[in-house]
Parts: structure tokens; sequence; C-alpha cells
């Protein structure tokens, strides 16, 4: 746990050890005062009221220091918070930003959202509110210890057995808590990722559930997580009682001790000294368990926070790609890969095998293959989403692996199959592919990508908003945007992802000139799934199961039989079922 903090603080660790070893001497001190206590009543019950007196004034001082301590170490303890909120947002995000493109899923990317929002804040309260009370908790029973053991053997050994299983108790119930916790936030993630499926589905559930059905897998995963909460609430209930019997039985088998040496002592001679002892040592014995009690209350706060810590530590457990000590600079777009092979984790088969493939810069490469056979896996390779697991990536005569990612960025650009826009205008939207683009080569690209058509018709032209995520444009206008992004950043490879959605003709026909004229201008490497793309591509590269089954020209492979006369036999009927059914457009996906 701590050591999460320490990767959180980086450069401002001292901080926390600072708070550490303050909180630890206030703890301290504190068990000091309150032994002080023994030598004030004994000298009292003893009448000696002079020593009485003196030791009342160190007890005096004691109390005064403890209460100046306290408010340093909430202080400080404050400031560790502080600089998780601040410097720990930054590391993380440093971390975050390092790691390879591929981890940024869905899934990831909202445990990060929530990490960076709700976790920080929790885990920020944590030294202040919870870290304190419970160190303190611990150390200052010790300190009563050993006070105990010098006034009364017998109830210092009860207390030191009761210590160790105290905690056994108190690591028992958290650990069954923590059990209970984590089914619990697993249902309640399932809830929402229903909850917004059932939100963006309405349509589809609506056409096959009819108006109220469709509620069902939501209805199911809201049950789940009732009773996983019930359970929980159950569970933390327990604890609490569970820990405060435990302190509880803790505190009478002293008891039963102490009235047992006084019988003792009763029955002999009567010491005063010794009586006095055990008296002093029942209310020692008192303040050995109040702050255990508050230990037990606290354990139960520190278990929901715990969920948050592993969640960062999971991030932190990342590794980032490890990035060359000296760079080479690729020259010029060629692609090669060597022999690459690749798994997204280690206990996944494998989803590429051996392959090689050389592709010369300013030529145009289709990948062609069926669903799963790994072409968006290979051209995620090339840009370094991963690292591969066997052989090497080569873009301009370098591996990718030795390239800054300053260096790999500017060598590709990259079209990617769902386009995202971001909130803005559609000029912003294509000079994030160049910040320092003028309106002329703005333009410029919008002409090639085809969305110079798109804004003849915007009142507003290239300002027009796009929406966020792009809501207010089609598919098919996206992508083309997306190419006019791709396209103004003038990198020597293109990476495309065509929509396999079957586009409107004029969309289609936009994205297809596009293409074509950047045939020759730099290396294209284009997952095809329309027919006039793969028809234009110098080479094709066909992927059955992560392995290359056929590769030449369209007019070689075509003459074939195999995979791609396959392909093509496929796009053919679909393209005829289109014109012979209603719209005689000329889309074939
Ligand atoms: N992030 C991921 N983690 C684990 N496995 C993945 C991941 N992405 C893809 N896969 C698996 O890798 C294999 C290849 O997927 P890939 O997306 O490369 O196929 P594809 O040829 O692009 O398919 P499609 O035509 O449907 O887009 C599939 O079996 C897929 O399930
Ligand atoms: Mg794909």
């Amino acid at each position: 746990m701590l050591k999460t903090f320490i990767q959180l603080l980086g450069e401002e660790a001292p901080v926390l050890r600072r708070y550490l070893w303050m909180t630890l001497a206030y703890g301290l001190l504190c068990g000091l005062t309150i032994v002080t206590l023994v030598p004030v009543l004994t000298h009292l019950l003893g009448s000696e009221l002079r020593s009485a007196a003196q030791w009342l004034v160190v007890l005096m001082i004691g109390v005064a220091l403890c209460w100046a301590l306290r408010r340093t170490v909430e202080k400080a303890g404050i400031r560790v918070g502080i600089a998780v909120l601040q410097g720990g947002r930054h590391r993380l995000g440093d971390h975050v930003a390092r790691l390879p493109v591929g981890w940024f899923s869905a899934q990831n990317t909202a445990r990060l959202s929530h990490v960076a929002s709700q976790g920080m804040m929790e885990m920020a309260q944590l030294p202040a509110h919870v870290f304190t009370p419970l160190i303190t908790g611990v150390v200052t029973p010790v300190v009563i210890l050993v006070a105990l053991f010098t006034l009364n053997v017998q109830m210092g050994l009860i207390a030191l057995v009761t210590l160790p299983i105290l905690f056994g108790v108190f690591a028992f119930t958290a650990h069954l808590g923590q059990r209970a916790d984590q089914s619990f936030q697993h249902n309640a993630a399932l809830t929402s990722q229903r909850m917004v499926e059932f939100a963006q589905a309405q349509s589809v559930l609506r056409a096959f559930n009819g108006e109220d059905g469709g509620t069902q897998f939501l209805e199911q995963a809201i049950a789940r997580q009732q009773q996983s909460a019930k359970r929980l609430i159950h569970v933390s209930a327990m604890s609490v009682v569970f820990n405060a019997w435990a302190v509880q039985a803790g505190f009478a088998a002293l008891l039963v001790a102490a009235t047992l040496s006084l019988g003792e002592q009763v029955g002999a001679n009567l010491q005063a000294g010794s009586v006095i002892a055990v008296i002093v040592s029942l209310l020692l014995v008192s303040r050995f368990i109040d702050p255990l009690l508050e230990v037990a209350g606290y354990s139960e706060v520190l278990r929901g926070a715990r969920g948050q810590l592993e969640a960062v530590r999971g991030i932190f457990a990342v590794q980032p790609l490890p990035q060359p000590a000296a760079p080479q600079a690729p020259v010029g777009g060629s692609v090669e890969l060597r022999n690459v092979s690749f798994r997204y984790a280690e206990d996944q088969s494998e989803v590429l095998r051996d392959i090689s493939l050389r592709i010369e810069p300013g030529s145009m490469t289709a990948l062609v293959g069926a669903s799963g056979s790994g072409k968006t896996t290979l051209v995620r390779l090339i840009a370094r989403f991963f690292d591969v697991t066997q052989g090497s990536v080569i873009l301009g005569g370098v591996d990718v692996r030795q390239m800054s990612s300053e260096q790999l960025a500017g060598q590709i650009s990259q079209i990617f199959q769902d386009a995202y826009l971001f909130q803005g205008s559609i000029a912003d939207n294509i000079r994030i592919g160049k910040p320092d683009a003028s309106d002329a080569q703005i333009m410029e690209a919008a002409r090639q990508a085809g969305v110079i058509e798109i804004i003849e018709r915007l009142p507003q032209g290239l300002e027009t908003p796009v929406g966020e995520g792009g809501a207010r444009l089609s598919g098919g206008e996206r992508q083309r945007i997306s190419i006019a992004r791709a396209l103004i950043k003038d990198a020597p490879i293109l990476l495309v992802d065509e929509a396999t959605a079957a586009l409107d003709a004029e969309n289609q026909a936009a994205i297809a000139d596009a293409l074509a004229r950047l045939r020759g201008t730099r290396t294209l490497i284009v997952i095809a799934h329309q027919l006039s793309t793969v028809a234009m591509a110098d080479q094709i590269v066909v992927l059955d199961q992560g392995r290359i089954s056929e590769r030449g020209a369209h007019s070689a492979l075509s003459t074939e039989p195999g995979l791609y006369a396959h392909f093509l036999a496929q796009r053919r009927a679909a393209k005829g079922w289109r014109i012979a059914g209603a719209s005689g457009s000329e889309g074939g996906s």
C-alpha cells in the first residue's frame, strides 16, 4: 500500500516519510503521556502528594505536547494528500502517456478516468483521516504494553498475547470484507456497462424486443449487484461486531487477570504497593483497549480505499514500451516485417504467426482476410501500438524499437475504421494532423479527401462544429475528414483501416478517389473491404488465421483458385445483390 503511495509521489516521497515518522513519534508520545499516569496515581494513592504533583506537571506537559504534535501531524497528512492530488495525477499521467497505444481499450480508459478522479480523491484523504488514527492506534497500545509488564507481569503477558490475536482477527475480517467488496465492485462495473449498453443500443433492443423489452440483461445485472451489495453490508456489519467482540474479549481477559491478582493480594497480607499497581494497571488496560477499538473501526474504511490503491498499482504495473538510448532516424517509406509473431497476452494463442513481408516505398498494399485473421493487429504492430512477441518491424530501414516515439509518429499517419473527431470545427479536426498548417493547406487537404463537397452543403463551411465525437456527421463524412487529417500530416507511410460498413456511393467514391490520388506519393497499407481498393493495389496480401496465405498482384491472384478468388466472388455477389436489390449504387461491401 505504501509502495503505491511512494510511486504516486515520486520525488515528493519524502513528504510521506516525514509524515510517517511524525505520526510514529506522536503515537509514542501519546503512549508515554498515558504511562505517566502510573507514577501520578501510584504517588497519589501512596499519599506522596509532592511527587504526585511533580509527575502531574510532566503529564500536563505531555498532554500539551501531544496536542501540539497532533496538529502538526494533521498538517503533514494534508500535505501528503495535496501532493497525491497534484503531483500524483501528473505522475500517473506521465506514466500513462508512455504506455503502448494498444493499452487504451475502452475498459482501461474507463478504469483510468475513475482512478484519476474518484480514486485520487479517496487516496488523498487517507493519510490525514485514516493513517494517523491507525498508526497511533497501534503504537500507543505497544507503549502501554511495556508499562503494563513493569507493573504486573501477568497482565503484561495477557496483553502481549492479546495484540497478535486481535490483529489476526482484524486481518481475517478485512479479508472477508475485501472479497465481498471485490464482488460488489465487479458487479457494479458490469451494471454500469449494461446501463450504457442499454442506452446506446435502444434502437436495436426495441427493434428486437418491442417497446418495453430489452431490459432483461440490465435487470439481471442489477439483481446481481443488489445481491452482492446485500452480502457486502452483511459482511461489513458482521466484521464490525466481530472485531468489537474480539477487543472486548481481550479487555475481559485483562480484567479477570487483574481481579485474580487483586484477590491474591487480598488473600496474602495485603501489600499496598501491589494493590495500587493492580488498580493503576486496570486504568492502563482501558487506555490500551480504546485505540484498538478505533483501529478495528478504521480497518473497514481502509478496505474501501484499497480497491483504488490496487487500481493505481495495476496501472503503474503496466510497462511502457522501452525507448532506445540512441534513437536512429528512419529513411524513406519502406515497411518490412521480419518473422513477426504476436500474441496479445502470454496466456493467449498467437494472433500473427511468422509473418515476413516487404513493402516498397510509395507502393500500395491491400490486406484482405476473414474477420479475425489479424489484419488490424498487423497494422497496429507497424504503428507500434504493441511490441512484437517475436521478429521485428522495420520502417525506413530502422527497427521501430530503435526510433524515438516522435520519429515513429513522424513516419506514420493513420486512418481508422471508426474515425474519431474531437469536439470543435471541421477545420480544427483537420489541423490536428499539422498544428501549424495554413488555411490554404487545410483547404487543399479538404479538397483531396473529398471534404469540400461536405462543407459546401454546410452554412458555416469549414468552421462547422462536428459535435461530440463527430456525432453531427455521417460515418462516411467522418472518415473523409479523418483522411484530410491524415493527408495534411504528410508522413511517408499511411495506414488505412477501410470502413466495413456499406458506405453510400458518394462517400465511397470520395474515399476511393483520395486513395487513388495518394497512390505513388506515399507507402499505402490499406485493410481493404471495397473491390475498387483492392483492384488499385500493387500487391495484395491475404491473411488467414494469422499467416500470409497468398500474396501478389490482383491480376495474378484473381485467376488462381484460393482465398483471394473466394474473396472476390463474395464481393461481386454482394455488389450484384445490391444492384439487383434496390439502390443500384456501386457500393460493394
Ligand atoms: N486487444 C485485444 N486483446 C486480445 N485479443 C485481441 C485484441 N484485439 C484483437 N484480438 C484478437 O486477435 C485476433 C485478430 O484480430 P484482428 O482485429 O487483428 O482481426 P481483423 O482481421 O482485423 O478482423 P476484422 O476484419 O473483423 O476487423 C482475433 O482473434 C481477435 O479476437
Ligand atoms: Mg480489423
